[in-house]
């Protein structure tokens, strides 16, 4: 019987010092390798709009799409936690949130993700009193952003810091059950893992953070855009499932991130 990751895993798992390994997941075939690789953490996440509509944000992505994407992945998980993203403006409030984070719970998302800080708090809480766990995200929001290069470092200057972690720290005390930092200075990035008692999972954010996210077409060097940020692990490798492997290995042994896909 394999003993699936829920958060208390993942509450574990910060609390020993093991870094946890996440992957963007959009489909049966990509989840069952990473499944079997060792990928702890399956997101569904919205970034698919990007990834396989070929739009340039995420914004025309919608619950249907949501839906139809967790019930892949759902299909060929055997272990690792899943995470769906609350597409845009699916979340504007609190039973507009509490209907389609339920849509997605029941297709086999085991928690939701939305994208904000302090103006979430509400939304955050009322979905935790009605028992959907939620994942915040903070640091470069997507869909708040209106083209790619709109993507720039986050938490730059001292004030903006402060405010990072004013903001997770609401998060956290609303209810949420990790968190993402996406494109946050390493340095930024520590002090809130340090500061938060839920895991904190970084993309661009430093290793110091208690889990690493990729978007899986990244990192398998599929996608039209590099990001510094990003490391093609199938480089040198004959398969799939070996790049996947290797990720998963980088990760907890904190070779991955390197200094190279951080900011300073
Ligand atoms: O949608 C997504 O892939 C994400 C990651 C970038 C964290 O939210």
């Amino acid at each position: 019987m394999i003993e699936k990751v829920t958060i208390a895993t993942l509450k574990q798992m910060k609390s020993v010092g093991e870094k946890i390994a996440c992957l963007t997941s959009y489909d049966a075939s990509f989840a069952r390798l990473q499944d079997a690789s060792g990928v702890d953490v399956l997101l569904v996440g919205d970034s698919l709009g990007m990834v396989l509509h070929g739009d340039e944000t995420t914004h025309k992505v919608t619950m249907s799409d949501m839906i139809y994407h967790t019930q892949l992945v759902h299909r060929a998980r055997r272990r690792a936690m899943i995470i769906s993203d609350l597409p845009y403006k699916s979340y504007q409030e609190p039973i507009q949130a509490f209907e389609n984070a339920s849509a997605l719970i029941n297709q086999g998302a085991d928690l939701v993700k939305l994208e904000g800080g302090t103006a979430l708090k509400e939304i955050v809480r009322a979905l935790s009193r009605q028992d959907i766990s939620v994942c915040g995200h903070l640091g470069i929001l997507p869909q708040t952003l209106q083209q790619p290069s709109d993507y720039q470092v986050q938490a730059k200057t001292k004030q903006a810091a402060a405010q990072l972690k004013k903001e997770a720290l609401i998060l956290q005390e609303a209810g949420a059950v990790c968190l993402v930092l996406e494109c946050v200075r390493a340095k930024v990035a520590q002090e809130v893992t340090q500061l938060l008692d839920i895991p904190v999972i970084g993309i661009g954010s430093g290793v110091d953070c208690d889990a690493q996210v990729l978007v899986v077409y990244d990192m398998l060097g599929l996608s039209a855009q590099h990001y510094k940020f990003s490391k093609n692990f199938l480089t040198g490798k004959d398969s799939v499932m070996t790049a996947f492997e290797d990720y998963v290995v980088a990760v907890k042994n904190k070779s991955f991130p390197g200094q190279a896909h951080s900011y300073q």
